[in-house]
């Protein structure tokens, strides 16, 4: 059987050997593309090549590249679908064109020795059929035709000439996006299924391709056009070509299989991930998304509330909440990290080298999640039974465990349990504006309005302040504290100059305790007492003779206790990362810090 390194080594010798140099892949991070999170697609990094200008490496390349697609994330656990997948592909910069190219494709799917050893009778392929921007693809047909007669293959039942395909999409003509290189392309299936399929008909074909008894391999795009702003605005000043082959298909297709995951990219991944789960499913996801997680990480993603960072940590979720019972505890990561870094090993070397890197980012992420999951989860199971989830229930679960709504809904959909999203998205609505004014508002005293993040920060300002005791020692007091939903401000006596090391530690320790995931409870005691127990904090007459505390922690373990009228979050573990962003003087005597949760 042909496997995953085989196949690659294969195509890329097979270009290398009709002058092709090979390129490394690029980041799956953009370089100087903004208007893309990931490159999807082996020739994004190749944009301004194919727009005209020269590559240093020649006009013949040819590469494995590392693409991310997060579009059809919720397909993900279906049989063709990964978020993360590798892209074969070769290119003319303006050298050869669909004369080779048809050639080289016929030869490499077939090719017993060179190539895949497909079966031509297995072979389909479609061709651009025409439209206002450009001619129907009479030579991309003719050259098919020959290639199929030379093997005693009817070509008008392997060769479809497309114009149509479902809404939306525009039949067999390929561009990155709205802007930039494009063209006609032609498109190589591959019949999957039991039966021979034989000759067909265009209607027998699109059926076929709507069972999954097909599936695409591989496109060849015959690059000479250029699209602006959505619209087609001329030819470019060269013909190139464009393909991409996505590896885990063609795993599939040469492997026998009828999903990816039957690979030999995920196998050893699955049956790792099936003692997690005995959901199938469920198991995918979890493969899927970790091996995602692992390559963005390995490319200098971090988890985090924007952009790149926030697909990294929806991915990490989301394969934390389908292991479900059993954590995707520390061992969990380790053993799947490790078989990744194996599979890749001598392919992908960033993965090996930050080895343990890896792990420990994913394993904080996967902590910090988990404590609010497992609240959540619960929550869930008390509501199921109702049968539905009100708008105000599935905010709820949002707001307050982290539950991303579409998993709110994903888990009710497994179940047929309904979900009044337009109740959720009014829900979602109010609160964004209330947490809007509440930042907008100046208060003192560290009261805030009660949005999640308000909140969070304010059980992040008692540990700053426990924690500038410990480091700086009992006078720096409190003299301030300002909190918004993107951060806390807090001001404290201190005569100098915090230096980094001094910062660096009251992070540590607010960190440390974010971990360790302590209680945040509270007494409603007489003043003296509180007192007595060593509550401290700024308190006045406003609270009357029965006052308030507040512990971090409990009896042992208390890390704080301090007069306050709350509200603050129910354990530390919610969050998430501390980040001193300043510390600056604010008046005599008097020092200012400000801090993110992150
Ligand atoms: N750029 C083409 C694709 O991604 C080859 O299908």
């Amino acid at each position: 059987m042909l496997d995953s390194n085989t196949i690659r080594a294969r195509f890329l010798d097979f270009f290398r050997e009709r002058g092709h140099a090979i390129i490394p892949s690029a980041s799956l991070i953009p370089e100087n593309d903004p208007s893309v999170l990931f490159n999807t697609a082996g020739m994004q990094p190749l944009v301004p090549y194919l727009l005209g200008e020269p590559h240093p490496q020649g006009t013949r390349l040819a590469d494995s590249q590392k693409c991310v697609r997060t579009v059809d994330i919720d397909e993900i656990g279906d049989n063709t679908h990964a978020t993360f997948f590798e892209m074969l592909g070769n290119w003319s910069l303006g050298d050869y064109f669909k004369d080779e190219m048809i050639g080289w494709s016929f030869e490499f799917l077939t090719s017993k020795e060179k190539g895949l050893a497909l079966d031509p009778k297995r072979l389909y392929v479609t061709v651009f059929g025409g439209n206002a921007d450009a001619p129907r693809d009479d030579e991309a047909r003719a050259l098919w035709q020959k290639y199929f007669e030379a093997e005693g293959i009817n070509p008008d039942g392997h060769i479809f000439y497309m114009t149509t395909t479902p809404a939306g999409k525009e039949p067999n003509w390929w561009s990155p996006g709205d802007n930039g290189p494009c063209g006609p392309d032609s498109e190589m299936f591959y019949n999957v299924s039991e039966k021979d399929l034989g000759d067909m008909t265009l209607a027998e074909f699109m059926a076929a391709d709507d069972r999954q008894d097909i599936v695409e391999i591989w496109n060849d795009v015959f690059m000479e056009y250029e699209k602006k702003d959505g619209k087609v605005i001329g030819k470019l000043a060269k013909q190139n070509v464009d393909t991409g082959s996505g590896l885990e298909r063609v795993l599939m297709v040469v492997q026998g299989k009828n999903n990816i995951f039957d690979t030999d990219v995920f196998v050893p991944i699955m049956e790792y991930t099936r003692t997690i789960t005995d959901d199938e499913r469920s198991a995918r996801i979890i493969a899927d998304h970790m091996r995602t997680a692992v390559f963005l990480i390995a490319d200098g993603v971090r988890p985090g509330s924007a952009d790149q960072g926030y697909v990294l940590r929806r991915l990490i979720r989301r394969a934390v909440l389908r292991a479900k019972g059993k954590k995707l505890a520390r061992l969990a990561i380790a053993q799947i990290v490790d078989i990744i870094a194996a599979k890749y090993a001598g392919v992908y070397e960033n993965i090996t080298e930050q080895h343990d890197k890896i792990i420990n980012i994913i394993d904080d992420e996967a902590i910090k999640f988990e404590h609010s999951v497992e609240q959540g989860l619960k929550k869930f199971e008390r509501l199921a039974p109702q049968g539905a989830i009100s708008g105000k229930e599935a905010f709820d679960l949002y707001q307050s465990y982290g539950f991303p709504a579409e998993i709110t809904l994903e888990l009710a959909g497994e179940r047929g349990i309904k979900v009044d999203m337009e109740g959720y998205a009014k829900e979602l609505a109010a609160h964004q504006t209330k947490s809007r004014e509440g930042s907008e508002q100046k208060f003192k005293g560290g009261l805030a309005d009660h949005g999640e993040m308000s909140v969070k920060y304010h059980t992040a300002t008692h540990l700053l302040h426990k924690a500038l005791h410990i480091v700086l020692g009992e006078t720096a007091l409190q003299k301030g504290s300002n909190i918004t939903a993107e951060r806390l401000r807090f001001d404290f006596a201190h005569p100098a100059k915090m230096t980094p090391e001094e910062i660096k530690r009251v992070e540590d320790i607010v960190n440390d305790i974010i971990k360790k995931d302590l209680p945040v409870t509270y007494e409603d005691l007489p003043k003296e007492e509180a007192e007595a127990r060593g509550a401290r904090g700024l308190f006045g007459d406003k609270y009357g003779d029965i006052v308030r505390v507040y512990e971090i922690g409990k009896g042992d373990e208390r890390f704080s206790i301090e007069f306050c009228g709350g509200p603050h979050v129910e354990h530390t573990g919610v969050l998430g990362h501390f980040k001193i962003t300043k510390e600056e003087a604010s008046s005599s005597g008097i020092r200012r810090i400000k801090a993110i949760l992150e």
